[in-house]
């Protein structure tokens, strides 16, 4: 194993990088960054000069999944990446973080002369926040080979469908089955992430070992009901579709809790209410719902009793509900081999972890379904993200990179005990 890295330095050279990204943003006042946008392929570019500098080719995918290869003449690769697109008014750590410790980490391979028996490609996904489309992980879904052709139909908020936009960057539909990787040439896929939640920092230790990722089901559900006069029409013969809307809404939340235990966690995030006036009762309200968990089978079962709910709630205020799902994915392993090697990788360093799940999505989600996966968590202030006071320290990064490219070190010790075999 070689000697360990200039921690301080690398965490000094990622926190310029991640201000430099962090700066490319569609409004001057907060930082919000959507997929297919002038701003994405501002910040591919720039990732893409990063890359280069760090002595990788770079090529882009149908998805625009900026990809940057080190030693590409070798067949088998080790897949590293997170996304570069933000929610609205974000952090500047969630996802970039993931890419350029994959840079930082190539780097001192490159610096330090490290030969492995695997080339790597760092990888930056475009779409994981769902932020414009409501796709969520467009990109690593081409990646894994899963894309979901139907999601091409899914507008954004100005009737823009995703198919159009993908053109529209300059890239062709036709080529996403292209993107795919062949997994017999995968060797795994690591994405490195700050927490976003309170637990490494309670724990005082500045990295955690990911065990698994909880499933999620998103939908869009619709309530009819009938507008009307806010004046004339007397409260026992409305049929406001927002007052039903609410009492759902409240049955979600307590359904959720109800099920703590499990992690369970619904959300309602975004709303629209029509016709939309001050004296006009609502007839048509959508609204967005989320619920997550680490079992599957409870997650089901709760979105099957919501939807009970909202029939009794319609017949009760003469209203029509309808659920539209739109995204699913169930709770996913990290690979256990992957996760002693990581936990190995940081002891090595000196530094102790511990292990603990993730209730954010990520792209390693879906990357497990063509690969081995990992991830590395990284403490983060208070626990707090998707949010602008998103904060990692320089120290805590530095040592981060470092653990990655110990880990890589030892992946590649295992690979050459198989090949030797
Ligand atoms: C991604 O950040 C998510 O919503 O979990
Ligand atoms: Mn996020
Ligand atoms: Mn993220």
């Amino acid at each position: 194993m070689t000697a360990p890295a200039d921690i301080e330095a690398i965490g000094a050279r990622a926190e310029t990088m991640l201000a430099e990204l962090g700066a490319i943003s569609s409004e001057p006042q907060r930082l919000v960054r959507l997929y297919l946008t002038p701003e994405h392929r501002r910040a591919a570019d720039l990732i893409g000069s990063w890359m280069r500098d760090a002595g990788m080719i770079v090529t882009e995918d149908a998805l625009g999944t900026v990809r940057g290869h080190w030693r590409p003449e070798l067949k088998r690769r080790l897949l590293i990446g997170s996304h570069i697109d933000t929610v609205i008014d974000a952090g500047k750590y969630d996802g970039p973080l993931g890419v350029v410790a994959g840079i930082l980490a190539v780097r001192e391979l490159v610096d330090r002369d490290i030969d492995l028996p695997f080339g790597i490609d760092v990888l930056a996904f475009g779409d994981e926040e769902g932020s414009r489309f409501r796709t969520t992980l467009a990109g690593s879904s081409a990646c894994a080979g899963v894309f979901d052709r139907a999601s091409l139909a899914f507008p954004d908020r100005n009737g823009i469908s995703l198919g159009d936009a993908i053109e529209a960057y300059g890239k062709r539909i036709d080529d996403i089955p292209a993107a795919a990787y062949n997994p017999a040439e995968v060797v795994g896929f690591i994405e490195l992430h700050i927490e976003q939640g309170p637990v490494l920092e309670a724990q005082n230790l500045p990295l955690g070992v990911v065990t698994g990722i909880v499933g999620q089901s998103r939908m869009r559900v619709v309530v009819l009901g009938e507008a009307g006069h806010a004046g004339t029409v007397p409260m026992r013969m409305r049929q406001d579709a927002l007052t039903g809307a609410a009492e759902l809404m409240l049955l979600i939340e307590q359904t959720a809790r109800e099920n703590e235990d499990d992690g369970m966690v619904a959300t309602v995030g975004r709303i629209e209410a029509s016709p939309g006036a001050t004296n006009v009762i609502p007839g048509r309200v959508g609204f967005s719902l989320e619920f997550r968990s680490s079992s599957d089978d409870k997650r089901k079962a709760a979105i099957e009793l919501i939807k009970a709910d909202a029939q009794r709630i319609g017949v009760k205020r003469k209203l029509e509900f309808a659920f539209e799902p739109f995204h699913e994915t169930s709770t996913t392993a990290c690979t256990p081999e992957l996760q002693a090697l990581m936990e190995d990788a940081i002891a090595s360093l000196g530094y102790q972890s511990i292990r603990l799940p993730s209730g954010a999505g990520h792209d390693a989600q879906v990357m497990a379904k063509l690969c081995p996966m990992a991830m590395l968590f990284v403490r983060c202030k208070g626990g707090i993200s998707h949010n602008p006071a998103e904060f990692a320290s320089e120290a805590d990064i530095g040592l981060s990179v470092a653990a990655l490219v110990r880990f890589i070190e030892k992946l590649a010790a295992e690979e050459a005990k198989r090949g030797a075999a």
